[in-house]
């Protein structure tokens, strides 16, 4: 059902000023909505109840259900140029992970460079995806950040297991509450990144940070993989990687990062 904008800004309290929301029942992908209207104001807010074209990372495209789902896309405008929004959707994923364990969330993590995962008895499963798209003239720059958030995982056949929110301690959560926390958590940590950039949230997102010191291997397509430990990121959201020839940063987003086999 669509959402309340009057609940919605209720429970933004006094941060509901920095937003516009617009509550869709379907369009074709928040983000490809939000990037088409070019003069809508920082802090516009697309979230629809159904995407027929949600889009992922890498060309995917994304699949949620949605009566299980929260799927938005926040329009957030730097006075930087994009080559220094480095880390970007790093500190989304940070926002997004200290949203959720405010309102109680548990066994919440973060994987290089976007995802929120979740700790299983298996391992971890994909809890929310996150795609930044970045526009820009020559004074400032435009980020339109989409999220997609699993309530229960989606069924079908999916590319890696998926968890949903209900298995993170919040079954059946209100999705004004949690659309108004993860705005409000995002408001403060974008404001920190525009001002200091990634370096402010480093620790932040590290401390989530699943592969921390472990072994791993990033799968570039076409490319040889590249196995080492995995460091954690640098100021600018760059993976290192501790590898036989020394600390290798990875800047591209475009790779796979998998555990290595023992
Ligand atoms: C990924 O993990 O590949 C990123 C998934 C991002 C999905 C969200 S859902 C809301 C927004 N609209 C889209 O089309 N994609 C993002």
């Amino acid at each position: 059902m669509r959402l309340d904008l009057a609940l919605l800004e209720a429970r933004l309290g006094e941060q509901a000023g920095l937003f516009t929301v617009d509550a869709l029942a379907v369009c074709d992908s928040t983000n490809s909505e939000l990037l088409r209207r070019a003069d809508a104001p920082s802090g516009s807010v697309i979230v629809a109840d159904r995407q027929t074209a949600g889009r992922g990372r890498r060309g995917r495209s994304w699949l949620s259900t949605p009566e299980n789902s929260l799927t938005f896309s926040l329009l957030w405008r730097f006075a930087d140029s994009p080559a220094r929004l480095g880390g970007l959707s790093l500190a989304v994923g940070a926002a997004l992970a200290q949203a959720l364990e405010q309102l109680g969330g548990q066994g919440i993590g973060l994987k290089w460079p976007n995802d929120a995962l979740l700790a299983t008895a298996d391992g971890y499963a994909k809890l929310a995806g996150i795609l930044v798209e970045l526009a820009s003239n020559r004074d400032s720059c435009q980020a339109v950040i989409g999220i997609g958030l699993n309530l229960a995982p989606p069924a079908g056949e999916l590319e890696q297991p998926a968890a949903g929110l209900d298995q993170a301690g919040l079954p059946g959560i209100d999705r004004h509450i949690l659309l108004a926390a993860i705005l409000r958590q995002l408001a403060v940590t974008l404001d920190r990144f525009a001002q200091s950039g990634f370096a402010a949230v480093r620790a932040d997102w590290q401390r989530r940070h699943v592969w921390q010191n472990r072994p791993v291997q990033i799968l570039d397509a076409g490319a040889t993989p590249l196995t080492g430990l995995c460091l954690g990121v640098d100021d600018d959201g760059a993976l290192l990687l501790e590898t036989a020839t020394g600390v290798q940063r990875i800047y591209s987003g475009d790779v796979s990062l998998r555990p290595a086999k023992p």
